[in-house]
């Protein structure tokens, strides 16, 4: 992936850096981010709207990977952001990322954190329920301050991988049906407000997608509903965010789209179903997550203990597991490697790579093909770069890795290691005794 090569040493290069020193100088376990990739994705999907003329915020769903120096990065791409927590907010907020190319998400946004966006004067809010309508309208009321929002709604369509589903009414705890009444009685109370500005809607299908057919066809049903609205209540609907969700490949078995060619396909539909219609022609907003940092990211290991399983498999044990990519355990999903110091040998053994934390279950790949494998050597796991960092914990007492990012040739720690101190920052004292 990306700028990964084999050096003359038969080490694997990232972003022309040696990941056999760079497990050495930052130890292991070590997310390694190759800026360039992520650089090339994001043009990818700015430049194919702006190569149709469409007006477009590409918003990087930062649950993805979080992160003070990631939010710079995306900052000095011109991306907007999506965040979904106040954490999250808190976090942008503090790298200077421009408030008003922030949205934020979220089924269950609290009081406090609605505030933050408020005090922030973030770009947009993507309303998701009625409890949230009550909220926004008592805090616009009470600070006399506007807000621009999106509805966000459930068209009923799934995408999954490689298909979709449509249903009338989707089972999902997010968003306003558009089926059955609900997103024409949010659009109803918010359309008028005095502080509220109603700049359109979102849906989001699903994740690790590699159709367009779901993008259009839920772009064609909120484009339908805007259309009734237009010719109801004249309203013009000034942004369509259709989400994110564009595929990577993790393994061989993937094969995900090319970012212009999910662009092109919305920026189509968009344009001729809102032509049909004759309605002005709508921003388009997107969220990807995965598909700007996922195959990014590698994780570095150090490969420990071995164990035999005669006749069945050999399990090889590396310096951390489900508590920096809980995705194999919780997905059952699936990833590449290759051993980093060997990487110009064949890949000719198979084993089985194990985590080191206390869970039968803690597997990352089962019956991998490597290089022969010896304690002391450096395993490289791919695409680990999403849902990874982000999803990771302290089962077990692990500290979280450190993160680095590498380009052309330089290095820089983007999250320090944790330590043993950082775990116990929080723990109190028994005290009930006394
Ligand atoms: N926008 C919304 C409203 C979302 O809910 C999501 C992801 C995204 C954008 C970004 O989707 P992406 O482009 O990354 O597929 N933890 C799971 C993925 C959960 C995705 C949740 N929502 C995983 O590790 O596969």
């Amino acid at each position: 992936h990306g700028t990964q090569t084999i050096g003359e040493n038969g080490h694997l290069h990232i972003g022309g850096v040696d990941t056999v020193e760079l497990a050495k100088e930052y130890g292991t376990p070590l997310i390694v981010y190759d800026l360039e990739l992520i650089r090339n994705r994001a043009r990818a999907f700015r430049d194919t709207f702006q190569k149709h003329g469409v007006n477009a915020q590409v918003a990087y769903a930062s649950k993805a990977f979080s992160c003070i120096a990631i939010y710079q990065f995306m900052k000095e791409e011109n991306l907007s952001l999506d965040v979904v927590s106040g954490g999250e907010l808190y976090t942008a907020l503090k790298a200077d990322f421009p408030a008003e190319r922030i949205h934020f998400h979220g089924n269950n946004k609290s009081y406090d954190e609605l505030l933050l966006a408020f005090d922030a004067k973030i770009g947009c809010i993507v309303v998701d329920n009625f409890y949230e309508i009550e909220l926004l309208k008592e805090i616009s009321e009470s600070r006399k301050q506007s807000m621009n929002i999106l509805l966000r709604v459930t068209p009923g369509v799934e995408a999954h991988t490689h298909d979709f589903i449509t249903t009338g009414q989707e089972d999902s705890k997010f968003g306003f049906d558009l089926n059955n009444g609900q997103a024409d009685e949010a659009f109803q109370l918010v359309v008028n407000h005095e502080y509220l500005n109603l700049l359109g809607l979102h849906c989001h299908i699903g994740s690790q997608i590699f159709e367009t057919d779901g993008f259009s066809l839920a772009a064609s049903k909120l484009i339908e509903k805007i259309g009734e609205w237009n010719k109801k209540y004249g309203y013009e609907c000034k942004v369509l965010n259709l989400g994110g969700g564009f595929g990577i490949r993790y393994t061989e078995e993937d094969h995900p789209l090319e970012p212009h060619v999910y662009v092109e396909e919305m920026v189509k539909t968009v344009k001729e179903e809102t032509s049909k219609r004759q309605l002005p022609m709508p921003e388009i907003w997107i969220e990807p997550g995965r598909s700007l940092v996922g195959d990014a990211g590698t994780t570095l290991y150090t490969i420990g203990s071995r164990k035999v399983v005669p006749n069945i498999r050999e399990y090889i044990a590396v310096d951390g597991g489900m508590s920096d990519n809980i995705r194999p355990a919780l997905y059952d999903a699936k990833y590449e490697a290759v051993i980093a110091n060997k990487a110009n040998l064949p890949r000719n053994c198979t084993y089985t790579v194990a985590g080191k934390l206390c869970e039968s279950g803690d597997k990352l790949i089962v019956d991998a093909p490597l290089q022969k494998a010896e304690p002391g050597d450096i395993l490289a796991v791919f695409c680990t770069g999403a849902y990874g960092y982000s999803m990771a914990s302290n089962y077990n007492r692990v500290p979280r890795p450190a993160v680095v990012f590498v380009e052309n040739g330089k290095h820089q720690l983007a999250i320090r290691r944790e330590s043993y101190d950082d775990l116990i920052l929080n723990d109190m004292e028994y005290q009930l005794n006394k």
